[in-house]
């Protein structure tokens, strides 16, 4: 998305509110939708000046070296932040720290709003004692700044450190500063002076979100008719084996997901209202679940696509997030209507989603935060439940295969993309005849193109776990 609009949301409220928690679920967010958006951590800047591991009395108002250094840091942050938006032509920056009184917000909102950029103040308020207690715990675990401290003495050095800064907290009442109160975690929201599109989908985005940790699972419908064919797109039914994963299913199901109040959403496709068939739970069927649109190549191999249409073929291979097929979707399209399935994931938890390759592929991405580029080349693999268990700083992941065989559908990227050679086919074309630049006659296809192989490993329960990229250096200052 390219935008003259430019907006920092300034994260406020005492340590251990789940400032970095929101921060980080906001870019991740943004940077899925395609907003180009950064997040800036005083304590990043303020480790870098003075080092980790400062005791409480740093942290200290009456503390005057303490309060100079944090100053320098917030600085040197604003100034990253400032130079990141000329230089990257960012959207959206996130400025992550306390923040807390009126006189920081309003340096912060003087600084911002003379380079053009719109401040939109994030508060979180938490009073309530067990939430307080399970931030400070992540804190205690994942801040570089009790990092090999011992737990007890972590444990009582933070509680020193929000004390600190209590004395000294004003809660935000500057009503000319569009802002945003969470409180508790989502039991009342206060919404003030919220102007555009944007911020307005940042607060939205922030109203649907839940802090506590959750699981979601993902399983793409049992193989199709169309796999075995390797055909793509259409509205098949399951094969005999895809049937059989439906039959196995429930079983899985249950065992791994005991007696939690489960609900099942599919697509409106046959092939994944088949697969959720046996299932004994209550089911929605979006819509925005489908597949990828295929437009006029839907029904057809890949094979039959290079051939009929070299030059796109060869254009998805080069840029599979944002090709959009003649009459159908690019994962950039897809990615945009699954935003409301998103939104919803964010409210409720137990939720079991039976959908596609491309689908999953997209809302996994969301989640294990993978770059737009790496997202068409995620490996869902059919007969898999993939589990995803979100907390503050890390989605955790764990694969169930199924033992029932499916054929792989999954095309890796080309090491040579194709366009590439045949715009070098092109150049020699050129060279030998004289010719004009067009790209060569491509119904040759250049590079191997039969990438679905059918499956021949033998049946197998495996268990796969991996974790998200997570940054837990960004932590309030
Ligand atoms: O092959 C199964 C399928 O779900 C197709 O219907 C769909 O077009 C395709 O996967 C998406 O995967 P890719 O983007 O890798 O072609």
């Amino acid at each position: 998305m390219s935008t003259d609009l430019r907006i920092a949301c300034v994260m406020v409220g005492l340590p251990a509110r789940g400032k970095t928690y929101i921060a980080q679920k906001v870019c991740r967010y943004l940077t899925w939708l395609g907003i180009k958006t950064e997040s800036f951590s005083v304590a990043n800047y303020r480790r870098k000046l003075v080092g980790s591991g400062q005791p409480a009395s740093f942290f200290d108002i009456h503390n005057s070296t303490g309060l100079k250094q944090r100053r320098e840091a917030a600085t040197a942050a604003l100034e990253a932040m400032l130079s990141w938006f000329d230089r990257e032509k960012g959207t959206v920056a996130i400025f992550d720290a306390t923040n807390s009184t009126k006189e920081t917000r309003a340096w912060l909102n003087e600084q911002l709003t003379r380079n053009n950029i719109q401040p939109l103040f994030i508060e979180s308020i938490c009073e309530v004692e067990d939430m307080i207690g399970a931030n400070m715990l992540d804190v205690q675990t994942h801040s570089p700044d009790y990092k090999n401290m011992d737990p007890i003495k972590a444990s009582k050095d933070y509680e020193t450190r929000i004390k600190n800064y209590v004395g000294s907290y004003e809660t935000i009442t500057e009503d000319n500063y569009s802002y945003v109160k969470l409180v508790n975690s989502g039991s009342q929201y206060i919404i003030n002076l919220v102007q555009d599109y944007l911020e307005s989908r940042i607060v939205y985005y922030l109203i649907n979100l839940q802090t506590r940790p959750k699981r979601i699972w993902f399983s793409r419908h049992g193989e199709s008719q169309f796999n075995i064919q390797d055909r793509i797109g259409g509205d098949a039914e399951l094969s005999e084996r895809g049937r059989q994963y439906a039959k196995e299913l429930p079983d899985l199901v249950a065992r791994n997901i005991g007696d939690r109040p489960l609900v099942v959403w599919t697509s409106t496709l046959k092939r994944t209202i088949q697969t959720a068939a046996g299932l004994p739970y209550p089911k929605k069927q979006w819509k925005a679940l489908d597949e990828l649109d295929t437009g006029v190549c839907d029904g057809m191999t890949y094979d039959e696509i290079a051939e009929k249409y070299p030059e796109d073929y060869a254009r998805r291979d080069e840029d599979k997030f944002n090709y959009r097929y003649r009459g159908g979707e690019s994962y950039r399209d897809v990615v945009l209507r699954l935003e409301p399935v998103i939104m919803e994931l964010e409210q409720h938890e137990n939720i079991l989603i039976i959908a596609h390759q491309a689908t999953i592929r997209c809302m996994y991405a969301f989640f294990m935060n993978i770059s737009h580029e790496k997202l068409p080349y995620a490996r869902i693999p059919l007969h898999t439940i993939i589990e995803l268990k979100t907390n503050a700083y890390s989605c955790e992941e764990k694969q169930y295969k199924v033992g029932v065989e499916a054929v792989d559908t999954y095309r890796p990227k080309p090491s040579v993309p194709l366009i590439k050679k045949l715009k070098e086919q092109g150049e020699a074309v050129r060279r030998n005849e004289g010719a004009s630049g067009e790209i060569a006659d491509a119904s040759e296809p250049i590079l191997p193109l039969s990438p679905v192989l059918p499956a021949n490993k033998k049946p197998s329960v495996s268990r796969i776990q991996k974790s998200a990229p997570i940054k837990p250096d960004l932590m309030s200052a």
